[in-house]
C-alpha cells in the first residue's frame, strides 16, 4: 500500500509497469489495475490476474487527448465533442482501433475503448508512463469492483507489484461507455455522465437501442459486479414482505433500501442488534452510487445467506446504478445454475 503523492513512488510504478508488472491504481470511477498496453505479456498477466476470458476488451487509459492519435485510426467531430466535454471523467469512447492495438486490448474487435480519467494519482500515473494503460476494474472477473486501495488488496496478493492508495473513488460505478465507432453514437454502459448530458453536448439525440437497462453493455455478460452472497432485487413496495418472508424461511438476512422509499421506511425495523445487516443508502443518485459497493462489501462480508436489495427508480441519474443492481442479481442466478 503506498502514499499517492509521493513522486518517487510513481517512478517506481512506471518502472513496474515498463517492465511488464501489474500496478493497481485509483481513477474517479473505481480503482484500476493497470498494465502496459503495448505488451502482450503485461496484458496476459493482467488477464490471468484477473481471471478474466482474454475475448473481453480492456480500457485504454490516456492522459491527454493528443495521445488519441496513437490508438484511435479515426475519431469523428461527435466523439471530439465528448472528449472535450467529458475528459478527463467518467466516459470511455469506443473508436475504431489504430493499426498496432493488440487483439489482447481489443478482445478482436476493429475498435479500441478509451478514456481520460479524473483522478490526480491516475493523471500523475499517466503522464510519467506517457502512454496508454489498460486498465480494468481491479477486482477478480466477476466480483464487486474495488472503490477503496483495501478492496484491491483482499482480491490480490502477489499477482500486483504495487497498489497506489488514493483513497476513496469519487463516482463509485464504472464509466459510461459511448460507442462512437459507426453511424450514430449509443450508450454501451450507463454510468454517472447521463445520456441526458451526452445529448445536451451532442445537440442531438443518441441511438437507443432497446430501452431495457442491462442489456446495452457491451459484451452482454450478466456476470458482474456481483457480491458472493445472494441477491434478491425487488421493488420498494415488495422489500419489506420479501424480507420478512425470507427470514420467516430461516434465512439470514442483509438489507439494501433507499432512505425516503417504502423500503427505506421498512427497513429500520429489521436491524438485528449489532449485526449491521440494514443499510438505508442515500435517495440522490450520485451519493448512492459513490457508496454503492462499499455497501455492497459491507453487506457481503456478513457472509448472511441473502441480501434484499430495494430497487431504485429506473431511469435518469440513476439508470447505471438500476443496471448495476440487476447485474448484482442476475449473477446469483447464473451461478446458482452453475453449482446447483
Ligand atoms: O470506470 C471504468 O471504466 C473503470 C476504470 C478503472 O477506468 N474500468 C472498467 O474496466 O470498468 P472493465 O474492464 O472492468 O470494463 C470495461 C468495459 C468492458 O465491459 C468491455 O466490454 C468494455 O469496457 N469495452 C472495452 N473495450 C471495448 C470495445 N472495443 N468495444 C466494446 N466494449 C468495450
Ligand atoms: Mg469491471
Amino acid at each position: 500500500m503506498s502514499n499517492s503523492d509521493d513522486s518517487s513512488l510513481i517512478a517506481k510504478a512506471v518502472a513496474a509497469l515498463r517492465q511488464g508488472a501489474l500496478v493497481a491504481f485509483p481513477t474517479e470511477t473505481v480503482y484500476g489495475l493497470g498494465a502496459d498496453a503495448r505488451s502482450a505479456a503485461a496484458l496476459d498477466r493482467l488477464y490471468k490476474a484477473k481471471g478474466r476470458p482474454a475475448n473481453h476488451p480492456v480500457i485504454v487509459h490516456l492522459a491527454s487527448v493528443e495521445q488519441l492519435a496513437d490508438w484511435a485510426s479515426s475519431v469523428k467531430p461527435e466523439a471530439r465533442l465528448l472528449a472535450q466535454a467529458f475528459w478527463p471523467g467518467p466516459l470511455t469512447l469506443i473508436l475504431p482501433r489504430a493499426a498496432h492495438v493488440l487483439d489482447l486490448v481489443t478482445g478482436g474487435q476493429n475498435t479500441v475503448g478509451l478514456r481520460i480519467p479524473n483522478h490526480p494519482v491516475a493523471l500523475t500515473l499517466l503522464q510519467a508512463f506517457q502512454d496508454g494503460l489498460a486498465a480494468p476494474s481491479a477486482n477478480k472477473f466477476g466480483r464487486l469492483s474495488p472503490t477503496t486501495a483495501q478492496d484491491v488488496a483482499d482480491d490480490f496478493a502477489d499477482e500486483v507489484a504495487m497498489v497506489l492508495d488514493g483513497g476513496p473513488c469519487e463516482v463509485g460505478i464504472e464509466s459510461t461507455i459511448v460507442d462512437a465507432s459507426g453511424d450514430g453514437m449509443r450508450i454501451l454502459r450507463p454510468g454517472m455522465i447521463l445520456a441526458d448530458h451526452i445529448e445536451e453536448v451532442l445537440g442531438k439525440p443518441l441511438h437507443r437501442a432497446g430501452d431495457k437497462p442491462g442489456v446495452r453493455f457491451s459484451g452482454g455478460l450478466p456476470s458482474h459486479y456481483a457480491p458472493r452472497t445472494k441477491v434478491l432485487l425487488v421493488g420498494p413496495e415488495k422489500f419489506e414482505q420479501t424480507v420478512k418472508a425470507e427470514t420467516a424461511a430461516g434465512k439470514k438476512v442483509a438489507a439494501l433500501a433507499v432512505a425516503g422509499t417504502a423500503g427505506g421506511g421498512a427497513a429500520s425495523s429489521m436491524v438485528v442488534p449489532g449485526a449491521g445487516n440494514v443499510i438505508v443508502a442515500p435517495d440522490e443518485p450520485f451519493e448512492y452510487a459513490r457508496q454503492l459497493y462499499r455497501n455492497m462489501r459491507t453487506l457481503d462480508k456478513l457472509k448472511f445467506d441473502v441480501i434484499v436489495v430495494e430497487q431504485v427508480p429506473p431511469g435518469g441519474a440513476w439508470s447505471g446504478i438500476a443496471d448495476r443492481l440487476v447485474r448484482a442479481a442476475a449473477e446469483q442466478i447464473q451461478m446458482q445454475g452453475e453449482t446447483a
